[in-house]
């Protein structure tokens, strides 16, 4: 058993998976859970949505469809446990605070994802929000996970949940590892516009799993372009981005073949769109029909949901045990 490594990942819910995520995370789980050698955690991370300002009357809801995206994507409740953060919320934010003790307020401070949502919310900048990061090293260490798949953007928050555990194992000689990344080929999914990453808080910018054919079709329509030609490649802008995604779902050698035409006869961009609309629901389509299967059955991805989170507690409290021991809140005269 020893060598069985443990994969924890979560998502907040803050609606429906896009293309982004299943290539950045979900393709990286999927992987993984095939492989005998790790034991896998999948959590949305409900909690960590309520950081910024959000909906209380669809939160549950919200959370149970990124569980159906995943349950749909081709997560197996067979071979990884998915849960719900907040079916663990006394768990998981009772780790956080004691990392909280080895974490200084300004370093979090100075997190560049702090700094991002105190722009995008300047009136709630909360000590939740503060807390994010705390929060996500106890996902992941309450699990002793040392795999996280998860995109690149979560990278400051991954140094954190390092920095954590070194701390805590040198100062209480806990025993947790330093978690590192799973980088998956597609983890930087371009947005459809010309900048940035796809993103469900941009509109325009994604697709979404559940997309027909004319929906995606028109999304990319949408995209911006140029003439088609030129001297050279454009490495930035939305050209780029369709370069990208053009490799992502239908390979390098296709990409290859339109950047000679850029530099030559030019590329027709509304056939490079077509053709690319089509890979990309080729790959959406089984997602799309074993969704609609799931929806039918909702007491099952209730039954789910509780296996998950049964299979998570049990691990989640024996590191409670050892935390408040070596810690010094048990013992006694
Ligand atoms: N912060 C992550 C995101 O926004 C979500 C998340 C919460 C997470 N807890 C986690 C990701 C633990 C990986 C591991 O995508």
């Amino acid at each position: 058993m020893k060598n069985i490594k443990r994969v924890l990942s979560g998502i907040r819910a803050t609606g429906r998976l896009h293309l982004g995520n299943y290539l950045g995370m979900v393709k990286g789980m999927l992987e993984l859970q095939d492989n005998p050698g790790y034991e896998i955690f999948y959590m949305v991370a409900d909690l960590h949505s309520m950081t910024t300002p959000y909906d209380q009357k669809t939160l549950a809801s919200t959370a149970r469809e990124v569980v159906l995206d995943y349950l749909s994507c081709g997560l197996e409740p067979d071979k990884s446990a998915v849960f719900l953060q907040s079916d663990l919320a006394e768990l998981h934010t009772e780790l956080m605070f004691y990392l909280s003790t080895v974490v200084t307020v300004a370093r979090m401070q100075h997190l560049p994802t702090f700094k991002e949502k105190v722009k995008q919310y300047p009136q709630n900048v909360t000590m939740a929000l503060l807390n994010y990061p705390v929060l996500m090293a106890a996902d992941i260490l309450i699990y002793k996970s040392s795999d996280v798949p998860t995109g690149i953007d979560q990278e400051p928050h991954l140094e954190v949940a390092r920095e954590i555990a070194r701390k805590m194992n040198e100062a209480f000689g806990t025993d947790f590892p330093e978690p590192k990344r799973f980088g998956t080929r597609g983890e930087y999914v371009p947005s459809l516009t010309d900048e940035g990453k796809m993103s469900k808080s941009v509109e325009g910018s994604y697709i979404q799993l559940t997309d027909d054919l004319e929906t995606i079709k028109k999304r990319l329509a949408a995209a911006p372009t140029d003439s088609g030609r030129g001297q050279a490649v454009p490495t930035a802008g939305g050209v780029a981005n369709l370069l990208t995604l053009v490799e992502l779902f239908e390979g390098k050698e296709k990409r290859k073949k339109y950047e000679k035409q850029y530099v030559t006869s030019g590329i027709r961009y509304g056939e490079l769109k077509t053709e690319l609309a089509e890979a990309i629901y080729r790959d959406l389509k089984p997602i799309q029909e074993k969704r609609r299967e799931l929806e039918k059955k909702p007491d099952y991805v209730e039954q789910v949901l509780k296996d998950g989170a049964d299979k998570a507690r049990k691990i989640a409290q024996k590191t409670i045990d050892e935390v408040k021991t070596k810690m010094g809140l048990k013992g006694g005269l």
